[in-house]
């Protein structure tokens, strides 16, 4: 049932743009030690869609990931967010972006376990220096299968609920775009079915846009479409992604870099 179609049409233009990237590079250390993790990386995801990046380790998924949510600064390029230009702008400018406009998820949750279910939902919001609705808190905890655990502390949560929060805390800002990075790496096939349910249905029925990072294309199997990085560059793009058909052409990349793109 989750993987119907919306039915809803996409705009086009700019204004349906959620993301853009334009010639983003990365690189790490100096010199000798120099790792370029992106190199002059491209793309453009309209709003309302689900993305999944896939490609081997170290090919520059998370890196991706950090420069198009603002927690890493690319050397060079653009980055855009809802037209917004991410790049080019100070520390504060670039702070006060991503509590508003992005939400991220990480493989470990990132809780903190001092803060009840609710504090660490409303955690965003309050460092954004935003109001905080109760109702509404409450309201997206609900809708993540958490109603009844607002006062539980994290330790008192299994790994899937967790993750269940951090979704939560992602979704309660009301970012345009929510960035994952590897969310059901840590999870039984159960939890990350959920997880994964959450996030499409984030898409589906609220229209928000989300870019995954997986190694699993089972899980990748639930985006509209798979963008694959291999050595820090696209290198190739599947809609209507099959786990199957995503294993396949997991194996052979690197065969043909440019092969799909
Ligand atoms: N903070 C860092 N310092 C130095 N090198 C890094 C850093 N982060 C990532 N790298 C390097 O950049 C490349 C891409 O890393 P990453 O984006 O984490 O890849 P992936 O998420 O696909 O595994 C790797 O070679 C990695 O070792
Ligand atoms: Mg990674």
């Amino acid at each position: 049932m989750f993987r119907t179609g919306s039915g809803r049409t996409h705009e086009t233009g700019p204004a349906a743009e959620a993301l853009r990237l334009v010639r983003v590079s990365r690189t790490y250390g100096t010199d000798d030690s120099a790792v370029t993790a992106l190199d002059g990386v491209t793309l453009s995801l309209a709003r309302g869609t689900f993305t999944a990046v896939m490609g081997p380790s170290g090919s520059g998924k998370s890196t991706l990931l950090q420069c198009a949510a603002g927690l890493d600064r690319p050397d060079s390029g653009i980055v855009r967010v809802d037209g917004t230009e991410l790049t080019g702008g100070g520390e504060a400018a670039l702070t006060r972006f991503r509590r508003g406009r992005v939400g991220f998820v990480f493989q470990q949750y990132n809780l903190l376990e001092t803060l009840t279910v609710a504090q660490n939902t409303v955690l965003p919001l309050k460092l954004a220096g935003r109001k905080v609705d109760r109702r509404r808190v409450r309201e997206v905890l609900t809708a993540v299968g958490l109603g009844d655990r607002l006062g539980h502390r994290p330790d008192q949560l299994s790994g899937g609920q967790r993750q269940r929060v951090a979704i939560a805390r992602a979704l309660v800002a009301d970012p345009r775009v929510i960035f994952a990075d590897e969310p059901t790496g840590a999870l039984d096939t159960r939890s990350a079915r959920d997880v994964l349910r959450l996030l499409q249905e984030a898409v589906r029925v609220h229209g928000r846009t989300v870019v995954m990072v997986t190694h699993d294309p089972v899980a990748a199997s639930y985006a509209d479409s798979v963008l694959f990085l291999a050595d820090g560059r696209l290198a190739g793009r599947m809609d209507v992604p099959t786990p199957d058909a995503v294993a396949e052409r997991l194996a052979h990349l690197g065969d043909d870099v440019t092969a799909g793109v």
